[in-house]
C-alpha cells in the first residue's frame, strides 16, 4: 500500500483523488488535510485535468470524519486553527474552477459529509451512510457543515441532521437533495465518470463561468446576482467556444471546444 494518504492520478482529462487511509475509514487527520491541500493546489494549475473525481480507499468509507484521536487532545486555540484550516481546504475544492464529483463509496460522516458537500456534485453508492454526528462528541461541524448543509437541503432538514447527529441512508440523502444520484457499488465510478465526460464534452469556459455564477451568485442578493450572471454571460459571448458551439449546432455537427 502507498504511504501517501492522498493518491492522485489522471486519465483522459479526469483527475482521480483518493483518500487513502482505509484502516481508519479514511478519517481526516492533519496530514490528510495537508496532502489534500497540496493535491488540489496542483490540480488547479494542471490544464490536463478538466474534472475531478474524489473518493475514499477501501470498501467501507468515503471519509468517516475528522480524526477523533487528534480532536480529543486539542486546545481551544488548536481547535479554532484546525477548523479554519479545514474550511480553507474545502473552500479550495469548492472554488477550484473545475467540477469536483464526490464518489461516496461508504460512510461520509462529519468532516467526510462536509468534504462531499464542498464538491460540485455527489454520487453515492447504495451502501453509503451520511451524517453530521459531531454533537454526539460535544462539538459542532467545523468544516463548513453548518453553512453548506442548510444551503443544500434547507434549514429544517439540516437542523435535524446536525442536532440529532443521526446517520441517513444514501436513499434518504438522495430524497432530500444531499446527493445527486445513488448507484450500486459497482456502478459508482462508472456513473461518476459518465457525468464527468458529459461535462467535459461542453465548452470549458462556459462550465467554469456557470459554476462561478452559481457559487458566488448564491451568496449575493438576487438583484446583485442577476447583473453578475449577465456579465459572465457576456464574457461567454467573447469566446471562440461560443462561436464554435453555435456554428456546430447550425451545421448539425458535434462542437469541438478548445477552452478559448
Ligand atoms: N477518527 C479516527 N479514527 C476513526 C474514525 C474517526 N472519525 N472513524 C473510524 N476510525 C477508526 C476506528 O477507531 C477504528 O480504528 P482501530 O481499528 O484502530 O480501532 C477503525 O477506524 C475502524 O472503525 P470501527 O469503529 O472499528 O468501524 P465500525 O464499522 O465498527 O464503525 C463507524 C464505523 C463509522 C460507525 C464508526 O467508526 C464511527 O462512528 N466513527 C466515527 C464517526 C464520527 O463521529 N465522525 C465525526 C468525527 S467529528
Amino acid at each position: 500500500m502507498s504511504d501517501e494518504y492522498v493518491l492522485f492520478e489522471k486519465r483522459e482529462g479526469i483527475g482521480y483523488v483518493t483518500i487513502n487511509r482505509p484502516d481508519k475509514l479514511n478519517a481526516l487527520n492533519d496530514r490528510v488535510m495537508r496532502e489534500l491541500r497540496q493535491v488540489f493546489t496542483r490540480i488547479a494549475d494542471d490544464d490536463e485535468v478538466k474534472v475531478v473525481i474524489l473518493t475514499g480507499a477501501g470498501e467501507k468509507a468515503f471519509v468517516a470524519g475528522a480524526d477523533i484521536h487528534e480532536l480529543s487532545v486539542q486546545t481551544p486555540v488548536e481547535g479554532k486553527t484546525r477548523s479554519q484550516y479545514g474550511q480553507d481546504v474545502l473552500n479550495l475544492i469548492e472554488r477550484l474552477g473545475k467540477p469536483v464529483i464526490a464518489a461516496i463509496n461508504g460512510y461520509a460522516l462529519g468532516g467526510g459529509c462536509e468534504l462531499a458537500m464542498a464538491c460540485t456534485l455527489r454520487i453515492a453508492s447504495e451502501n453509503a451512510k451520511l451524517g453530521q454526528p459531531e454533537v454526539k462528541l460535544g462539538i459542532i461541524p467545523g468544516y463548513g457543515g453548518t453553512q453548506r448543509l442548510p444551503r443544500l437541503v434547507g434549514k429544517g432538514r439540516a437542523m435535524e441532521l446536525i442536532l440529532t447527529g443521526e446517520m441517513i441512508s444514501a436513499e434518504e440523502a438522495h430524497r432530500i437533495g444531499l446527493v445527486n444520484h445513488v448507484t450500486s457499488p459497482e456502478e459508482l465510478m462508472p456513473t461518476a465518470e459518465r457525468i464527468a465526460r458529459q461535462i467535459m464534452a461542453n465548452a470549458p469556459l462556459a462550465v467554469r463561468f456557470a459554476m462561478e455564477a452559481v457559487h458566488h451568485g448564491m451568496e449575493m442578493p438576487q438583484d446583485e446576482a442577476m447583473p453578475y450572471e449577465a456579465t459572465l454571460f457576456g464574457l461567454c459571448c467573447t469566446t471562440e467556444d461560443m462561436r464554435e458551439g453555435m456554428r456546430a449546432f447550425l451545421e448539425k455537427r458535434k462542437a469541438r471546444f478548445q477552452g478559448k
